[in-house]
């Protein structure tokens, strides 16, 4: 391991150590935004790049050339470890994950088998260039959570309401839980796969959590995401848990055990601090969309952020979601080195 690796301003900011400056990383920083990611994957499939290593370096590296942030984010999608255990899955532009068959049975859910290192060697191989080429700079590892993952497979594609989903889940509470166990699983080792392989951080995105209540989250989903991170404690770095649309769910997502929570635009940081609770630094949480905005405009709302991020007893500048393809890079390049220079102590 790269020595000048465990003082990065990001690994010390999810530790709640202090820091240089507050860090920063955008969900959805290598993508179609950039002109350069454009180009590499012109007449590629969405899929066949991320089972292939050299691109899925290179793609990982450009935002972090460009913009000099403080982490990268492994290029590859949540459902690329359910590809590589053999569900009948592609990724549509402009749609995003479609399953050929979606599951809603107690047959397909027991071929969603478990998923071996031996699976995803394309992963292990990118990993390990990576962590060489980044050198100081942490590599995110990331995975989809399991109710993230369970409304792709059971929906058949992406959903508003998520209504195959929820009827699973209320109607069907044996198929449910019986799903969540199996891409808990899978989720657990895929991620370990990341990890041993060198990436310094683990990021769970349950993107389309924000859909249920509290208390149904406490029964339907807590317990697997509880196990997930309480299966990567013994890899010793650290876990980050993120969702959209979650400010009812930040009191219980604190509970779930990860040592950073990713929060949208919606919560300011200060409050969601109040509402995550103790012992947990935050990542957010600048709206992606007011990088559409003149810059004077993204300058005032990121010193916002950076300011209720004190609040925090850590804090990683991000967006409260991904980068929209629309947005300038320019915009981005001048929000990491005005975030870097505000928070400079
Ligand atoms: O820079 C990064 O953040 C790393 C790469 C990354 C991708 N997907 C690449 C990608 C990450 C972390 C993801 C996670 C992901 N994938 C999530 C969770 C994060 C979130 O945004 O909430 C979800 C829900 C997915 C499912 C998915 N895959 C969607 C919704 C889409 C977009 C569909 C579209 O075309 O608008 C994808 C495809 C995808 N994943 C792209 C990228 C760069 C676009 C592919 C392209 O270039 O055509």
């Amino acid at each position: 391991m790269n020595p000048q690796l465990a003082e990065s301003p990001f690994l010390l900011a999810c530790r709640r150590q202090a820091v240089p400056h507050t860090p920063v990383w955008f969900m959805r920083q290598a993508g179609r935004s950039l002109p350069e990611y454009r180009k590499v994957r012109a007449g590629t499939e969405m899929l066949t790049a991320c089972a292939t290593p050299d691109l899925v370096v290179e793609i990982t590296m450009q935002p972090v050339r460009r913009y000099g942030v403080d982490a990268a984010i492994f290029f590859s999608d949540i459902v690329v470890p359910l590809k590589a255990i053999g569900i009948d899955l592609d990724i549509k532009p402009g749609v995003g994950p479609v399953v050929a068959e979606p599951i809603r049975d107690a047959a397909a859910i027991e071929r969603l088998r478990p998923l071996e290192p031996g699976d995803v060697p394309y992963i292990t191989e990118a990993v390990t260039e990576l962590t060489k080429e980044l050198g100081p700079t942490p590599l995110i590892g990331f995975a989809g959570a399991p109710f993230t993952l369970a409304s792709y497979l059971i929906e058949g594609g992406p959903s508003k309401n998520h209504d195959h989903t929820k009827s699973m889940m209320y109607g069907a509470p044996g198929l449910w839980h019986a799903l969540m166990d199996r891409l808990t699983t899978i989720t657990l080792a895929w991620l370990k796969v990341q990890a041993d392989a060198g990436a310094s951080a683990l990021q769970l995105f349950d993107s389309w959590v924000g859909a249920v209540a509290p208390r149904d989250y406490r029964e339907f989903v807590l317990p697997y995401t509880s196990r997930i991170f309480a299966g990567l404690e013994e890899l010793g770095v650290p876990r980050v848990h993120f969702g959209v649309g979650t400010g009812e769910l930040l009191h219980v997502m604190g509970e779930a055990g990860a040592d950073v929570v990713g929060v949208d635009w919606r919560v300011p940081l200060d409050e969601a601090a109040r509402r995550v609770g103790a012992g947990k630094a935050l990542q957010g949480n600048l709206d992606p969309a007011i990088l559409l905005a003149p810059w004077e405009v993204v300058r005032e709302r990121a010193r916002a952020v950076v300011e209720a991020g004190r609040a925090a007893e850590g804090h990683v500048f991000n967006l409260g979601h991904g980068v929209l393809p629309s947005t300038d890079p320019n915009q981005l390049a001048r929000l990491t080195d005005y975030v870097h220079e505000i928070s400079a102590r």
